[in-house]
């Protein structure tokens, strides 16, 4: 198996995406923010921020997947299944459920008046 995402998520500058509003609770949008295509989610009433790119395809569909939630350590945490090989990520850690190891890039998210804003993590 050949991984294809560096776990190192490159700079991101602070991005205004969309309204809130836009991203049907849930559910998560693709946005090309310097060049690379990052998977905004609105879960549980937060907004997460992944790389979009599955690292065991290559393929930019994370934003599509669906999302759900699943138990560790006794704590509720949320995840996203993407829609080619059901791989399951974190949405908060971008690691994989199934692979130890292996994580998509998370980015920091802010809501400010209704919009959603993405950037590199401090
Ligand atoms: S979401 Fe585009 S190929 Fe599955």
């Amino acid at each position: 198996m050949t991984l294809t995402v560096s776990p190192i998520p490159p700079a991101l500058p602070w991005t205004r995406v969309c309204a809130v509003s836009d991203i049907l609770p849930g559910t998560g949008v693709c946005a090309l923010i310097a060049g690379q295509q990052v998977a905004v989610f609105r879960v549980a009433g937060r907004v997460f921020a992944l790389g979009n790119l599955d690292p065991f395809t290559g393929v930019g569909v994370l934003s599509r997947g669906l999302t759900g939630s699943y138990t560790r350590d006794g704590q509720t945490r949320l995840k996203v299944a993407s829609p080619l090989l059901k791989h399951t990520f974190d949405l908060e850690t971008g690691e994989s459920l199934e692979t130890p190891g292996v994580r998509v890039p998370v980015y920091a998210t802010r809501t400010e008046g209704g919009d959603v804003w993405t950037g590199s993590l401090a």
